[in-house]
């Protein structure tokens, strides 16, 4: 079996969610286009619905009209599995008066949300966890602006300490140990608020959001780089990913990719609303390992369960250095990728916050592998099925439907 043709993405999750979470705060009308069709960001726009955006299908648009901060004084909200949509939420709330609860699934009720709430209590917000993780219950009102130096490179935790930001008094600045995805900065300069600064440093003051008349969502890299790894290791394939984000604070996986010897092309096409284009993978025979270090991570956090199933066919050792942030995702995907992988006979070990891959190793079809219910798991599991002529059972694989619905569709496309 081997992977050929040409695949559009659904669109991007990150850029997605933001839009309609920061609708809650932003004037006026927006049709967007290609928003991404994932549960995680249905869920986001069920949970800006209840606050009073309105939120209308209308063919293959979705018509927004913001809410401008007139949202309800109290409301309880189902955030799914969705991570970017309670932490997002968390920062938005914090800055207006009334009394929310934030919870989710199984999944979400085991992920940090102190980290989130810290800041947001130093600018004035009153937040309960329970016991660090959500139920998450929001008394927000009057914030003042802060300095804030991220203890991790996490966009969700940067978003939320910047959307309290434009709603605060004063000035916010927020730090960050290395640049993590900037999808929110780019959307509030857009829209009309004052923030300054460039990778690593932004500061933002208080600003009303004024929504774009119309936004087409440029198709989601991260999802696309299921196709594209597993085409660098499947003998004989060549897949074309069209329309995807090409923001280099999420293309990291690509940089790794060619540094392993892959052969591949990335054309840019344009730059509106961020940069977007095509890439073209191809089976590449002489891959060898390599090093990813921890300051790359964040420009590949998605990419990893995928890209570790790359190094089991490159010649030599790779390492992910600093990857600790995987163990609280919606599972911990170091500890599963490793166990995974390791099933099928792949050379992997999880120690602490580092990911060592020694290849390369010919996998065993597996019979039954588990995906701990965990989208980017499941997708990556398929993939390495493929890899050996096998399909295995995969437990929870439904899980692939919160950021790739047509995942499955498309890979029966593209297989030969
Ligand atoms: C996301 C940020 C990342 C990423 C997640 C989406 C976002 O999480 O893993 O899938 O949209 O901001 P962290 O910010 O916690 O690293």
């Amino acid at each position: 079996m081997r992977l050929n043709g040409e695949f559009s993405p659904p669109g991007d999750k990150s850029i997605s969610h933001r839009i309609a979470l920061m609708s809650v705060l932003a004037e006026r009308e927006c049709r967007l286009t290609n928003c991404s069709s994932g549960a995680d960001v249905r869920s986001s726009l069920e949970a800006v619905r209840n606050l009073g955006v309105q939120v209308r299908t209308e063919g293959d648009q979705i018509h927004i009209v913001g809410a401008g901060g007139r949202i309800p004084d109290s409301a309880r909200i189902d955030c799914g599995n969705s991570g970017t949509t309670m932490r997002l939420l968390m920062g938005i709330l914090a800055g207006r008066a009334g009394d929310f609860i934030l919870d989710g699934d199984g999944s979400l009720r085991r992920r940090p949300m102190e980290r989130v709430a810290l800041p947001l209590r130093n600018m004035g917000a009153t937040i309960e966890t329970h016991n660090g993780n959500c139920p998450v219950r929001i008394q927000g009102g009057s914030l003042k602006g802060i300095e804030y130096e991220l203890p991790v490179a996490s966009a969700q935790l940067k978003s939320a300490v910047l959307l309290a930001g434009i709603q605060a008094h004063g000035i916010t600045t927020v730090r960050e140990p290395a640049p993590s995805r900037d999808h929110t900065e780019r959307l509030l300069k857009d829209w009309g608020a004052r923030i300054s600064g460039t990778a690593g440093e932004f500061r933002v003051e208080r600003s009303g959001l004024t929504l774009p008349e119309s936004f087409r969502v440029p198709g989601d890299i991260s999802s696309a780089s299921f196709f594209l790894c597993a085409a660098t290791i499947i003998e004989g394939s060549e897949v074309a990913a069209e329309g995807v984000l090409l923001n280099p604070t999420r293309a990291g996986f690509l940089e790794v990719l060619q540094r392993m010897g892959a052969q591949m092309e990335i054309e840019t096409r344009g730059d509106a609303p961020e940069p977007w284009g095509r890439v073209t993978a191809r089976f590449s025979a002489d891959l060898s390992g390599c090093r990813i270090r921890a300051e790359e991570i964040p420009t590949l956090v998605d990419e990893v369960p995928i890209l570790a199933l790359v190094a089991t066919r490159a010649q030599g050792t790779t390492v992910f250095e600093g990857a600790g942030e995987l163990r609280i995702k919606e599972t911990d995907r170091l500890a599963a990728v490793a166990s995974q992988l390791g099933l099928m006979g792949a050379k992997i070990v999880a120690e602490g916050d580092r990911l060592v891959i020694e290849g390369p190793t010919a996998l065993k079809a597996p019979q039954r592998l588990q995906s701990f219910g965990d989208h980017r798991m499941a997708m990556t599991l398929r993939l390495a099925g493929i890899l050996t002529d096998s399909e295995p059972l995969i437990e929870d694989e439904e899980s692939t439907a919160i950021s790739y619905p047509e995942f499955h569709e498309t890979l029966k496309r593209l297989l030969r």
